[in-house]
């Protein structure tokens, strides 16, 4: 098992702030819920947004948008991903700012030892504390 990521407090911070700021770019015309997420490679920042579609279980999520961002430019091992669903009241349940199962699978396939920065949760995450047994093929 290899020793998940930390980032120090600047990256951190550099990182929600990417993530809250890509989510004012989301296509989110028919939840009108907004997700940015800023994914830490080996070099650089990759931001993502919620892209929607009239046909909605064609929606894509702000996670694999900026995990397909990071790919695109050869940007791995992946070492932290920052999450911002800048629509969730504050005080909503902790279910509301934390990703969906499908970009769990996503992260676990693509960033398994990045650090998960959840804006509006009390702490850091791990990938495999959020999805402990990952479908893989050998
Ligand atoms: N959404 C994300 O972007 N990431 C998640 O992990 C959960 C949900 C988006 C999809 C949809 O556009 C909106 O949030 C409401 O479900």
């Amino acid at each position: 098992m290899s020793t998940p990521n930390s980032v120090d407090s600047a990256t951190r911070e550099r990182l929600l702030q990417s993530a809250r700021e890509a989510a004012l770019k989301a296509y989110a015309p028919y939840s009108k819920f907004r997700v940015g997420a800023a994914v830490l490679g080996a070099r650089d920042i990759h931001t993502g947004v919620n892209v929607e579609n009239a046909s909605y279980g064609l929606t894509l999520c702000a996670e694999r948008s900026a995990l397909s961002a990071a790919v695109v430019s050869a940007d791995r091992p992946i070492r932290a991903v920052a999450i911002a669903c800048i629509d969730a009241p504050p005080d909503s349940s902790p279910g509301s700012f934390m990703p969906c199962g499908a970009c769990r699978q996503w992260l676990a396939e693509l960033a398994p030892d990045a650090l998960l920065l959840i804006a509006g949760t009390p702490r850091d995450y791990t990938v495999s504390e959020l999805l402990p047994l990952p479908f893989t093929l050998e």
